[in-house]
């Protein structure tokens, strides 16, 4: 058979977004169509990995593709089954949109709106940062493992996507991040939820320039690949 550029790799893939729940019916929830990180697995698979994708919630099919998908629901599930995972992969991708807080509890049933009650408050607590932890695990083992991250970036006048994408790169450790730029269109609503296409710029921790992709979500998973591909030849 052709030997492709990760075969023989196990590839972990973080994908949707997490849902924290109030109570048994209602959630806090972090948009994400899964689109872009369904694409990766499929991506990774074509090039010959063995692909594991954790979902968290879609609002896209699972491919029937033959990928071993496990569902999650709250970023503390995500990330147990996300580490665990890890143990046992060459890369790791988080994809995910992970909720940065959660409530800090779950009612046990339906928040009741009453006229004579006060109307209720929320406590939010801060989820883990899953994707400092991978690195952090990984360090600790000293494997050699590729861990790429995403980042969502709108620049300010305070910097502009560069130097925030390099800051966030050098914060979570991560060997490749994978940057979109966040646009606006004439609502002001976002512009990469659940879109088709997408605009990245794919960043090194080794300092190497960054890498543009842009085009249909398939076609930056296969840049995203690539590039992985190449950093795991350096590692050999
Ligand atoms: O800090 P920010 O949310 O922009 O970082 C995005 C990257 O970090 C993504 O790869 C996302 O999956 C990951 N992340 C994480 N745990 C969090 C928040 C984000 O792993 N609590």
């Amino acid at each position: 058979a052709e030997s492709l550029g990760l075969s023989g790799k196990r590839v972990v893939i973080t994908a949707g977004g997490t849902l924290e729940p109030l109570d048994p019916v209602r959630y806090l929830g972090n948009r994400s169509s899964g689109k872009q990180g369904i694409a990766l697995a499929l991506a990774a698979q074509q090039a010959g990995a063995t692909v594991t994708l954790i979902a968290a919630h879609l609002e896209v099919a699972l491919p029937s593709a033959a990928l071993t998908v496990q569902r999650v629901e709250t970023a503390l599930e995500l990330q147990a089954a996300t580490e665990l995972a890890a143990d046992t992969a060459d890369v790791v991708i988080m994809a995910a949109a992970v909720a940065d807080f959660r409530p800090d509890h779950a009612e046990g049933s339906k928040i009741k709106k009453r006229d004579d009650s006060a109307d209720p408050v929320i406590t939010l607590v801060r989820n883990p940062d899953i994707l400092a932890g991978l690195v952090s695990r990984r360090n600790a083992r000293g494997a050699r493992q590729l861990i790429v991250g995403f980042a969502a970036e709108t620049g300010d006048e305070r910097g502009d996507v560069l130097d925030y994408a390099l800051a966030k790169l050098e914060r979570k450790g991560c060997d490749l991040l994978v940057v979109n730029q966040v646009g606006q269109d004439g609502q002001g609503q976002e512009k990469v939820f659940g879109q088709d296409s997408n605009q990245v710029l794919i960043l090194d921790r080794d300092g190497s320039a960054p890498v543009p992709a842009e085009g249909s979500k398939q076609a930056v998973a296969r840049a995203v690949v690539e590039r992985i591909v190449n950093k795991i030849d350096a590692f050999q």
